[in-house]
């Protein structure tokens, strides 16, 4: 057991390790971190410094206002770049523009106004606060219902356990694929099918599973979905997040937000809201170049690594993580916050410990950074396409020696 756990197995793990040159690709100038969460910010990777310089200095500096031609299409071709590579979904669903909470708030509300005679919205417990406070924000301001369905802090959301909340008075049910907090993935296909039996529609978060797990939407006739770009994704603080709409319902779902970006012929500026037919009406103002070149370069690189042998890479640094919390932590008052099985967990791992705030504050002092969520949660999410295996052992032998302390 010793020997499968010794830092030497890890150098043999990184040397077997397909993606491994990858790393090199990124900007990591302190070789020394050890660096725990890909899952709240990704690295920068050197193709997209280069590109952001480009897009700087010869784009914005050179071209001026000459550029804005180009850069016109850009949520529209980098969402069907990410539709392609990350998210199994076809061509002209998806944009990349505004914010997860923005894009939640224009789809939940989309979907909302396309069933009037509906008055309840479902989520969960345990789903990420800016995705309840959104639905709670639209039933106050609609006068609807929210109906919560109490989660699992630790596993997975089954069909089985919202079962109850789905009816006939249900018009939009939303919840995160991937867990922020336990890294619990939801049985997607399944909730999707029952709550489209239910005649209502589905609006999945997909902020802690793009780029680390293999999505498969129109397969799985998801009719709306967003997330954040900025994670798994590397391409930045504040980058654009997606949305996508299933192109079958987009005739029927007329968004809040009535901006210019929306509008048929835009540069005609007519005097009413006119909307474009498909997925474009979704846009609403100017947006951002530089953050979309980010999310370019950072899903091109994904692309190539492949997100099969990311999602492999990821079960198996989660599984290497878990096996050494079981060695060594388990006896130091720790217990592991997500699922134990890899076919339900993401890629990242929450470790829980009374004293876990404490102990995330002293590990970021060593140079090992992972996060705190409260109340006892250590996140730690080693993104596969960066990420050592011995990275993951040096990360648990210096929490356990801090744990022992
Ligand atoms: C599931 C989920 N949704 C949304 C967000 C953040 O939303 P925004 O990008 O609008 O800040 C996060 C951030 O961690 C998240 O984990």
């Amino acid at each position: 057991v010793t020997e499968r756990l010794s830092r030497a197995a890890a150098e043999q793990l990184d040397d077997a390790d397909p993606l491994a040159g990858l790393r090199d690709r990124f900007v990591i100038d302190d070789p020394s971190l050890v660096y725990m969460d890909g899952n709240s910010l990704g690295r920068l990777s050197i193709a997209t410094e280069q590109r952001l310089a480009r897009v700087i200095r010869q784009e914005w500096g050179g071209g001026l206002v000459r550029t804005w031609e180009d850069w016109l299409p850009w949520p529209g071709l980098v969402g069907d770049r990410l539709g392609e590579a990350l998210l199994g979904a076809a061509p002209g669903q998806v944009v990349v523009s505004d914010s997860t909470t923005v894009n939640l708030y224009k789809c939940a509300a989309a979907a909302i106004d396309a069933l009037p005679e509906r008055r309840v919205i479902v989520t969960d417990s345990e789903n990420f606060p800016t995705d309840r406070y959104v639905v709670e924000g639209l039933a106050r301001e609609r006068g609807l219902t929210l109906r919560m369905v109490r989660s699992d802090p630790v596993g997975p959301l089954t069909a089985e356990m919202v079962s109850d909340a789905i009816d006939g008075d249900v018009a939009l049910v939303t919840f995160s694929h991937v867990s922020f907090a336990s890294s619990a993935i939801a049985d997607m296909p399944a909730i999707t099918d029952l709550v489209h039996r239910a005649g209502a529609l589905v609006l999945w978060d997909l902020s802690h599973a793009v780029g680390s797990y293999p999505v498969e939407l129109d397969a799985s006739n998801v009719d709306l979905a967003v997330g954040c770009t900025y994670k798994y994704v590397n391409a930045g603080p504040g980058a654009p997040a997606f949305l996508y709409v299933n192109r079958a319902r987009q005739p029927e779902l007329r968004q809040p937000i009535w901006g210019w970006f929306g509008q048929r012929d835009q540069f005609e500026m007519g005097p009413a809201y006119d909307p474009e037919p498909g997925i474009a009406q979704f846009l609403v103002g100017t947006s951002p170049a530089l953050g979309l070149a980010a999310v370019d370069e950072g899903l091109k690189l994904l692309a190539e690594a492949g997100i099969d042998r990311l999602r492999e890479k990821g079960v198996a640094l989660t599984s290497f993580l878990i096996d050494l919390h079981d060695a060594w932590l388990a006896e130091l008052g720790f217990r592991v916050g997500s699922p134990r099985d890899p076919a339900t967990r993401g890629s990242h791992v929450a470790l829980r410990h009374p004293e876990a705030r404490k102990l995330c504050a002293a590990l970021i002092e060593r140079g090992v950074v992972p996060d705190f969520r409260t109340p006892d949660r250590l996140r730690f999410g080693p993104a596969p396409i960066s990420t050592r295996f011995v990275d993951v052992w040096d990360a648990m032998d210096c929490l356990r020696s801090l744990a022992a302390q």
